[in-house]
């Protein structure tokens, strides 16, 4: 389906927030955002199959642009590399603690170890426990679009909530269209 009128018209208006390889995102309305994206993962994010924690955004579907590139719209975040000072002042004690865990637990591109899942997290701690389990089942959710799902935690990629949570809006890809160098 294409997106509606309105919204294409936002889009070629061009008041863009922010880019990265497959992606480019508009300020929208009411504190949401438009996501204008190559990357099928983000897919993930507009079904039900994520586990049900606030550490992942859910995005609205809206359907595809003249290019067949897919159009969603999610709530603004406080993107890590933009926060003044960084994601330290701003989250929890507990979600900081949660954010450094899991920038451990980064893989090699090229390591068995970036694919094997079952062990992936398995370097948390033992008080993210739950936390470990939502990060095994987002990866599961996200072969359902490719085969090698690589994990990055960055400062460009998590966001905080105004009320100190951690949210990872973009820490999963396809470590294969990576390699590929395709770009929006
Ligand atoms: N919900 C949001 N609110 C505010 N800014 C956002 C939001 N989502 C993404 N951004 C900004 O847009 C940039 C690109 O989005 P995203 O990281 O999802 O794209 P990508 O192309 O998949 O990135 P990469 O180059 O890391 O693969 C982010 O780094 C961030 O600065
Ligand atoms: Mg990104």
């Amino acid at each position: 389906m294409m997106i509606a009128a309105d919204l294409q018209a936002l889009i070629d208006g061009g008041a863009v927030i922010g880019r990265g390889q497959f992606t480019r995102v508009y300020g929208g309305e009411r504190g949401r955002v438009v996501i204008v994206t190559i990357d099928p993962l983000k897919e993930a994010y507009a079904m039900d199959w994520l586990p049900d924690t606030p550490l992942f955004p859910r995005f609205e579907s809206e359907g595809h642009d003249r290019e067949y590139r897919s159009v969603y719209t999610a709530p603004r975040l406080d993107v890590g590399s933009k926060i003044p000072g960084g994601l330290r002042g701003v989250l929890r004690p507990r979600q900081w603690r949660l954010y450094q865990a899991l920038r451990r637990c980064t893989g090699c591109i090229g390591t068995g170890a970036q694919w094997d899942n079952a062990r992936r997290f398995d370097s948390l701690p033992a008080e993210f426990s739950r936390e470990r389990e939502y990060m095994r089942e987002a990866i599961d959710c996200m072969h359902n679009w490719c085969s090698r799902v690589g994990f990055e935690v960055s400062p460009r990629n998590v966001a905080a909530t105004a009320g100190g949570s951690l949210v990872l809006f973009d820490v999963f890809f396809d470590i294969d269209r990576a390699v590929r160098r395709e770009r929006f």
